[in-house]
């Protein structure tokens, strides 16, 4: 197992280009088994998430491999629709392989995901949702078992008391382009890797209107050909390196962005005090001022992501004054606090609510990662740090982030990979 090696207090100054979308390249990949026709899927990074995609591709019929940032998708067989345990076990994203599997084949059968150490990720809204479209569910020895003779639309309402759901929204929106008629989903997901989805599959002839709204319309038709698509860039990944400008104090351009992706972080961001330029597809990011704290709750999109919610702990963790950072999607994804302490950061959790004092320094610790976004809040963390910070279980930072410590270092940073 590899662990990183950062030795901190360096301003980051420089550009970096952010890379496609983690979240929009794995149900996009999934859509591909809508047709047996090839599909080139264009900006795709290459992470440990997408390659384990690929390889549930493989196991479900499909040739699929990269060649630099492209990723062709080819069909070798086209009945094969079990995703096994241990492909599925390993990413909950492979999911959403299940609509497209029974959009296609009118039967599927993936593996029950579990639940993961930032909460216990129910998948009763995908259920309900395919089940208002027709098709039968059985749980059966830890596999969601489903079929259906046809599938027909429906008018689902597909909120949770979380809000609404990313991914359920991505899978019923994949088995309803292939069912009769006309469905309607009502309180669908409007995060912009829903809304590529979406456009994706319109491009492979799919009939959607209203995504990125709550109300999305999805016409059933045939069948579903093959496209050639590219990512949008990676809102997650570009908060990171924001992040990263305000709380070491320097400045970073940051390019091939869409900015409006970002306005939660950003509006917190400039109330913090940080100065952002938005331009056409770039920011530049100036944290030199002196900052202030500022509270924050996540919601779902356009609300504050909760996939930026521990780096941005992070930054309020060494910003003098206190502040609240509420988590209303998954109310138990604080595991960074208690790293964040070791290093001595003053959190307090209370329920979904972390109260941050912040401090004037960290100084630098032996961490473990335990998620992709509290590894990255890690990172953050030793940037700013005193001194040397070494961080374990690296592996949860590859899915997500492609070659972080390679752009860190180009902006100045200090780090490396070691093995453990
Ligand atoms: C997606 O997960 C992302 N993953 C997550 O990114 C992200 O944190 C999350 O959306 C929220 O934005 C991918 O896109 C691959 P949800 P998803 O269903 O779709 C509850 C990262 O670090 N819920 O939108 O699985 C759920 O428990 C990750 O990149 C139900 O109650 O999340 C949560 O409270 C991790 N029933 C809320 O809805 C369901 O059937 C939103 O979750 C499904 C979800």
């Amino acid at each position: 197992m590899d662990k990183l090696v950062i030795f901190g207090g360096r301003p980051l100054n420089g550009e970096v280009r952010v890379s496609g979308a983690k979240n929009s390249v794995l149900p996009i990949l999934a859509a591909t088994l809508l047709t047996d026709e090839p599909c080139v899927i264009k900006n795709a990074p290459y992470l440990r998430d997408t390659n384990t995609m690929l390889r549930i591709l493989r196991s479900l019929g499909k040739n699929a491999e990269f060649s630099n940032d492209k990723i062709h998708v080819t069909t070798r067989e086209s009945d094969k629709f079990i995703a096994d345990y241990r492909l599925v076990s390993t990413m909950r994203a492979s999911f959403c392989v299940l609509g497209p599997l029974l959009g296609k084949l009118k039967k599927a059968k993936v593996s029950y995901p579990g639940g993961c150490v930032i909460g216990i990720r129910p998948v009763d809204l995908h259920l309900k949702g395919i089940e208002a479209l027709g098709a039968e569910v059985k749980i059966e020895s830890g596999y969601v078992n489903t079929q259906a003779k046809n599938l027909k639309g429906n008018h689902i309402y597909l909120g949770g008391e979380f809000g609404s759901s990313v991914l359920a929204t991505d899978n019923v929106m994949m088995a309803a382009t292939l069912a009769k008629g006309k469905t309607i989903i009502e309180a669908a997901a409007c995060e912009p890797e829903v809304t590529d989805l979406a456009n994706f599959l319109v491009k492979m002839g799919a009939k959607i209107k209203g995504q990125g709204s709550p109300r999305i319309e999805i016409e059933g038709v045939k069948q579903l050909h093959g496209a050639e698509y590219s990512i949008i860039p990676d809102r997650i990944e570009a908060g990171t390196f924001m992040l990263a400008a305000a709380i070491t104090k320097g400045q970073i351009t940051i390019k091939g962005v869409i900015w409006e992706h970002l306005l939660a972080l950003i509006d917190k961001l400039e109330q913090a005090g940080v100065k952002i330029k938005k331009i056409d597809g770039k920011l530049i990011v100036n944290g030199k001022r002196r900052l202030k704290p500022v509270n924050a709750t996540t919601l779902p999109y356009p609300g504050f992501p909760t996939d930026l919610q521990a780096q941005f702990m992070t930054l309020m963790a060494v910003t003098p004054g206190a502040s609240i950072i509420s988590e209303k999607i998954y109310p138990d994804r604080f595991m960074h606090i208690a790293e964040l302490n070791r290093m001595g950061a003053n959190i307090k959790r209370e329920g979904p609510h972390a109260i941050v004092q912040g401090v004037k320094l960290l100084s630098g610790a032996p961490l473990m990662a335990s998620d992709l976004r509290a590894s990255a809040a890690l990172v953050l963390a030793g940037l700013v740090a005193r001194g040397k910070t070494e961080i374990s279980r690296i592996y949860h930072l590859d899915r997500g982030y492609e070659n972080l410590e390679v752009k860190l270092n180009k902006l100045g940073a200090k780090i490396h990979r070691e093995k453990e």
